[in-house]
């Protein structure tokens, strides 16, 4: 195992009827921005509710706030926020509203163009406003960790920021108010969250035995429930574990003292970036290619990932790495997240285009080895056609 030093200061309330814990979270004489996304949080009631549980205090709100957030729409916020007498921001959302509120706090007293802080990858961060959040979509983890990411429309640029100063104070988990989401986002939901897990765990073996039996715990957990969660949409139990196995994923547990791949994610990001494809969906296409493109630096994991989750215990190892590979392909496809470029009528062409893009940010040496190049990237793709 590696060295690591791991710090998590976010502060979770979980289950039923939380929200008016928000008076005593939030502090008394806090000048609040409430930051949500579109029309879901006032439908479902959520935005009510937290606008009850605040009422002796100085209230704004920003709301509008798209999936994938924008630089142009989160820098309306930071112009809010710097003409106002706001010093608490407050999320109710998913991940996009979560991320936006993460730039926002960052950006207010950044010195500069803030799109900077996107380009150096948050590493120029030297405080945020506090900010809570109120989790409506379990997926991202972002209501427990240190990352946010953010698209640069004009740029066509979705780049991730990484600072300690951006973790949530706390975070408030009702499973019940998931029960209004669209069963699309349930399922990318579960898809995130088991991406994020593979993204730290199949590397190579590196005797973190403690962070692969979480990992894989948590992966069996999905495997079990995420059909549930779409076909039993308002089991409690259900939901509940949905949400607290999305914020495991990604609150630095599993990952810490192990090497850590996100080439999926890296290039996922830029088919979200072209092309509008949702998050999770983008790994979905990008996963199964890229663990068969790295099926041999991957050996010993797929080989361990098979027998452990899937139960995959027969065959050589030639063939019971091709299991691994169609078994995660087809938990995807069974929760309806298509797995081919072509399945979004992306072709040959738009490879390249793809390439350019992971070029002008930087992205030429991924994975746990840094050995995802642009070639092996373009392979990948070529792959998931
Ligand atoms: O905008 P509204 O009307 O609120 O609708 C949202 C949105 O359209 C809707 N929704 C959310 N909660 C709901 C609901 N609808 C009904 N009932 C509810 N309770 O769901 C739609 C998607 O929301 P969004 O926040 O975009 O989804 P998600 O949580 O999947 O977040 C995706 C974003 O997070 C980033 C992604 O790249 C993407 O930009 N990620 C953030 C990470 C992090 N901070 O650690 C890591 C991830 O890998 C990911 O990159
Ligand atoms: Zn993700």
């Amino acid at each position: 195992m590696r060295n690591f030093e791991y710090y998590n200061p976010t502060k979770i309330i979980f289950g039923k009827d939380t929200i008016g814990r928000l008076d005593d979270l939030v502090p008394r004489d806090a000048r609040v921005l409430i930051l949500y996304g579109g029309s879901s949080a006032e439908k479902s009631g959520t935005l009510d509710e937290v606008r009850r549980a605040l009422a002796d205090r100085s209230i704004r709100e920003f709301g509008g706030i798209e999936a994938n957030p924008t630089y142009e729409t989160m820098m309306k916020a930071v112009e809010l926020v710097r003409n106002s007498e706001v010093d608490f921001l407050l999320a109710v959302g998913g991940g996009s509203v979560i991320d936006g509120t993460k730039f926002v706090a960052a950006a207010v007293n950044f010195e500069g163009e803030p799109w900077h802080i996107l380009e150096e990858h948050g590493r120029n961060i030297r405080g945020a406003l506090p900010f809570g959040t109120v989790l409506t979509l379990p997926a991202t983890g972002s209501e427990m960790n240190e990352v946010a990411v953010i698209t640069n429309k004009a740029k066509q640029a979705k780049l991730d920021l990484i600072s300690s100063f951006v973790f949530p104070r706390f975070s408030i988990l009702d499973p019940t108010k998931t029960y209004t989401l669209p069963l699309r986002q349930v399922a990318n939901g579960v898809v995130d969250a088991f991406i994020h897990i593979i993204e730290q765990y199949l590397t190579y073996p590196a005797n973190g035995m403690v962070q692969d039996r979480l990992a894989e715990g948590l992966l069996q957990t999905l495997i079990e429930i995420g059909a549930q969660a779409i076909n039993s949409p308002d089991d409690y139990d259900v939901r509940a574990n949905l949400m607290w196995v999305a914020t495991s994923a990604l609150n630095g547990l599993v990952g810490a003292g192990v090497p850590q791949d996100w080439s999926t994610h890296m290039i996922g990001h830029e088919l979200t970036a072209l092309y509008g494809i949702d998050h999770a969906r983008t790994l979905a296409i990008i996963l199964p290619a890229n663990l068969q493109i790295h099926r041999e630096s991957k050996r010993g994991k797929l080989l361990q990932y098979g027998e452990r989750v899937w139960g995959i215990t027969s065959g050589n190892e030639e063939q019971r790495i091709d299991q691994a590979i169609a078994h995660t392909r087809s938990f995807f496809e069974n929760l309806g997240l298509q797995t081919r470029l072509s399945d979004y009528n992306l072709g040959v062409d738009d490879i390249e285009r793809v390439i350019a893009q992971l070029e002008a940010h930087g992205m030429t040496q991924l994975g746990e080895n840094g050995d995802v190049t642009l070639e092996i990237s373009r392979q990948i793709l070529q792959a998931s056609l």
